[in-house]
């Protein structure tokens, strides 16, 4: 047939995962396997930790990818694996899978950018239209993308200090909350009342850069302030106004570009656009604008195999391949 099948592969971080996906567009099978209750009482992911768990699983999410699509390896057209950025002994282990899978079974390799990956998770809801926006939200990225074809990233905009994840984690740390803190703070924002005016970073005029470690120190500050006077803050007062501020500058610098570049399409990516708070911010400032807004399902917001597969068949359809020297690439640039 014409059917096109990619075997992703997918180890930066936490979830050991493989999903095989068909035409870029329909996920057939896809498993992940998480190690977040491993990580939880260091309160944040370890890297030694997090490669032994990689070579634990990663043999089992396969096995399990394939039997999930009832498929065979002689129906697999390519493999493709992330590359970085990420963990570097994290992101070995699927590396190097991938490489002696392509070589045993005879496949193209394919190296993904993590960050493409979380893109093209929205591709197996709506076909993608250029000029197209992506915000990526991640634990260790916070951007705006502009894409004029498939496979083509241009940075318009970037933090220049914390990412958002990160800004959540930190904060959520501060709350004693568990590990990861993003979905934490946003369920316990969903009960408080928006009572703190955190600072909101907008930087120069026109900038499109994000900055999110004045809204974190303020966070600090607040705390400790109250705490010296003999007072408690209620914490889900702080979640909602923490995350009122991060929306806020997310929302209008996305929108803001959004109309600066004309876009026929606006989308999000990575960990952070599972936040309840911003989907539903962004829904209404792009709804009745004529600008599609694409955010992903919330199973896909998170690290996951099939997104990889997804961004590796595009590099496949252009003829993009990796050689047996591709190596795991913590800062690899998107
Ligand atoms: O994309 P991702 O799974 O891993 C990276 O590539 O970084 O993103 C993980 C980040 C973490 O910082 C986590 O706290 C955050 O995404 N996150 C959230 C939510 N779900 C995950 N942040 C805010 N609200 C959420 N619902
Ligand atoms: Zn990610």
């Amino acid at each position: 047939t014409n059917d096109t099948y990619i075997l992703g592969i997918e180890t930066s971080c936490d979830e050991t995962a493989a999903a095989i996906v068909k035409n870029g567009r329909e996920i057939v099978s896809n498993a992940v396997a998480s190690q977040i209750d491993s990580h939880k009482r260091f309160g944040g992911v370890v890297p030694e930790i997090a490669s032994r768990h990689h070579v634990e699983q990663i043999t089992l999410v396969l096995e399990e990818a394939f039997n999930e699509a009832g498929m065979t390896w002689e129906q697999i057209d390519a493999i493709a694996v992330t590359e970085g950025p990420g963990l570097v002994g994290a992101l070995l282990v699927g590396v190097n899978a991938a490489k002696a899978l392509a070589f045993a079974k005879q496949k193209p390799l394919i190296g993904v950018h993590h960050i493409a990956g979380h893109i093209y998770a929205n591709r197996f809801e709506q076909e993608f239209a250029f000029p197209l926006l992506a915000l990526i939200v991640s634990g260790g990225h916070t951007e705006l993308v502009l894409m004029h074809e498939h496979g083509s990233y241009e940075l318009i905009g970037e933090t220049r200090d914390d990412a958002a994840g990160e800004a959540y984690d930190k904060v959520a740390r501060m709350l004693n909350l568990p590990y990861p803190g993003g979905p934490q703070i946003d369920r316990l924002a969903a009960e408080g009342c928006v009572s703190i005016d955190f600072p909101r970073a907008w930087l120069k005029d026109g900038s499109l850069d994000f900055s999110f470690s004045g809204v974190k120190s303020s966070v600090i500050n607040t705390i400790h302030n109250a705490t010296q006077r003999g007072e408690t803050l209620k914490h889900a007062d702080i979640a909602a106004s923490f995350q009122a501020s991060v929306v806020d500058v997310l929302t209008t610098k996305t929108w803001k570009a959004a109309q600066a570049y004309n876009v026929k399409q606006v989308l999000v990516a990575g960990g952070v656009s599972a936040n309840q708070g911003l989907r539903q911010s962004l829904q209404n400032q792009f709804s009745n604008s004529g600008i599609p807004l694409l955010i992903p399902p919330l199973k896909l917001c998170t690290d996951n195999a099939a997104m990889i597969a997804a961004a590796g068949f595009v590099n496949y359809q252009q003829g993009k391949r990796s050689g047996w020297d591709m190596n795991a690439n913590p800062a690899l640039m998107l």
